[in-house]
């Protein structure tokens, strides 16, 4: 496993398809899910450098902080509250162009205008989500969504 990623210019597109195969292979072999979705956030951040990008993994009902690269954030969220309990209610993507106009968002830091969230879907139930923030508005759209969702699929979250 090459522990150094190779962070590309160019379309969202480019930088994705470079990434994939380096998430890939920085997987390959290792089944413990926290290293694993350490390395996906902290691949994450290297190549797009986005203000937050992290976990919240369901326990107890509620949305617990998992691994992330970013600023300390808040630790649990409530099933329908925010951006994330949102996504974890509704089992969809959300992605927010302007967070200031979602009704409810949990500002984690003002400094976050744009997110997406991803949840993790495994034997029909939602166990956790992937939230990407950005400091700057319209950050994300289908291809972010497409492309996070393959990389929730390299994850084996049962280990
Ligand atoms: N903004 C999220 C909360 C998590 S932080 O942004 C890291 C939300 O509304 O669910």
């Amino acid at each position: 496993m090459a522990e150094d990623l190779k962070i590309v210019t160019g379309s969202k597109e480019e930088q994705y398809h470079s990434l994939l195969p380096q998430i890939s292979a920085l997987l390959e072999g290792e089944h413990d899910k926290i290293a694993n979705m350490a390395n996906v956030c902290a691949a994450l951040k290297g190549q797009f450098n986005f203000f937050w990008v992290g976990f919240y993994m369901v326990k107890d009902d509620e949305l617990v902080l998992g691994p992330f690269q970013g600023p300390v954030a808040c630790t649990r969220i409530k099933k329908g509250k925010g951006v994330c309990g949102a996504s974890w209610a509704q089992e969809q993507t959300l992605i927010i162009p302007d967070v200031e106009v979602f009704p409810g968002h949990i500002a984690c830091s003002a400094a976050s205008k744009s997110e997406i969230v991803i949840p993790i879907i495994r034997n029909e139930k939602v166990i956790g989500v992937l939230d990407v923030d950005s400091a700057e508005l319209n950050s994300f759209d289908e291809t972010d969504a497409a492309y996070l969702a393959q990389i929730m699929g390299l994850i084996e979250f049962n280990s």
